[in-house]
């Protein structure tokens, strides 16, 4: 039997639920017909969507061209922090409206994501 050690710790508030970390994820692809796949968490958001074949674009892979640029429209907490990187390509309105770039963030929960989809040539 585990026994918390009180008095070393204040105490959680009542309404606060431990959130244990998750092995898992779901990412939603909003542009792509909401398909819905799970990854480990963790995981770089681009290489979900290589993987699970999710649709967000990208060219570089590597923070560089700005392509990836997408909007995390649920979970944005669920990302984790803006690298420089981004700010080149992202303003601090974009930021604030959960715009991200994909090769360059990870996720350590659920999300849906939506993005620009390429124009029609
Ligand atoms: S794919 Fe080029 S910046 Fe993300």
């Amino acid at each position: 039997m585990t026994q918390e050690t009180l008095g070393t710790a204040p105490a959680a508030p009542p309404t606060a639920t431990p959130t244990a970390e998750r092995a898992t994820v779901e990412v939603t692809f909003l542009t792509n017909a909401g398909k819905t796949v799970t990854a480990p968490s963790n995981s770089n958001l681009l290489r979900i969507s290589l993987r699970e074949q999710g649709g967000i674009p990208f060219k570089c892979g590597g923070g560089i061209c700005g392509t990836c640029r997408c909007r995390i429209e649920q979970g944005l907490e669920h990302t984790d922090a803006v690298k420089p990187k981004e700010r080149k390509h992202l303003s601090e309105q974009d930021l604030a409206e959960g715009y991200r770039m994909a090769c360059q963030t990870f996720v350590n929960g659920d999300i849906a994501v939506s993005w620009e989809p390429k124009p029609a040539r």
